[in-house]
């Protein structure tokens, strides 16, 4: 039976909830100090940033922040980064849900575009194309080859699909070659 998860935006009130998700779902800190970061940093704005709760309990949280296409601010495009659920929660349909929601929530706010570097197996079921950099799309540092299909992208409306190609820039937080390294995006 599906769980009763319930999904809202974050507040600045939610910062160590948030952190400790991060931190029990990857098992480490890296990620939640990351997030806590781009949640600070005022160049991942505008953001999505959604909390899934079970029976009020924090199970899972995505960040989406701003990317910038060749240095313009216009269109508005945004990179998933990151996204955990706790480990008791997994596979329950929590992460699909919450990518479901705040790619609903970038339409309607009028992100254009979504990237993501991650699981090559997860992401495309829930509409990311592998191989960004084939169809234009340059990340801030480079991926190598091997590992170049976990990096995807995926139009928001019909029209982004003819947007230009070009180099990606993060949020200052997110631009730095340590988020960016060579083992499948699993840091990220
Ligand atoms: C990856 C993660 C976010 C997925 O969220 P989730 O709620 O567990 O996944 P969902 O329930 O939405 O989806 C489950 C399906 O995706 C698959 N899946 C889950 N994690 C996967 C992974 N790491 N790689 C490939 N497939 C994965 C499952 O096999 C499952 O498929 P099935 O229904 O055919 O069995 C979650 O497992 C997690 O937090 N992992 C640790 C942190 C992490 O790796 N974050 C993402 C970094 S890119």
């Amino acid at each position: 039976m599906p769980l009763n998860i319930t999904i809202r935006s974050t507040t600045v009130d939610d910062l160590v909830t948030i952190t400790d998700v991060h931190t029990l779902g990857f098992g480490y800190e890296k990620e939640a100090r990351l997030t806590a970061a781009l949640l600070a940093d005022a160049t991942a704005t505008p953001t999505v940033s959604l909390l899934a709760l079970h029976d009020g309990a924090p199970v899972g949280h995505i960040l989406f922040t701003r990317v910038r296409l060749n240095g313009r601010d216009d269109p508005l495009l945004h990179i998933l980064a990151p996204l955990a659920v706790t480990p008791e929660y997994q596979r329950k349909g929590v992460g699909g849900a919450l990518i479901r929601n705040g790619i609903e929530k970038l339409r309607s706010m009028g992100s254009k575009l979504v990237f993501v570097l991650g699981h090559k197996e997860y992401y495309p079921r829930h509409g990311f194309t592998l191989h960004a950099l084939r169809h234009g799309y340059q990340p801030p540092y480079p991926i190598p080859e091997e590992n170049s299909a976990y990096w995807m992208f995926q139009p928001l409306t019909p029209e982004a699909v003819n947007i230009e190609t070009g180099i990606l820039q993060c949020a200052d937080a997110l631009h730095h070659p340590a988020h960016w390294r060579d083992d499948g995006g699993a840091e990220i």
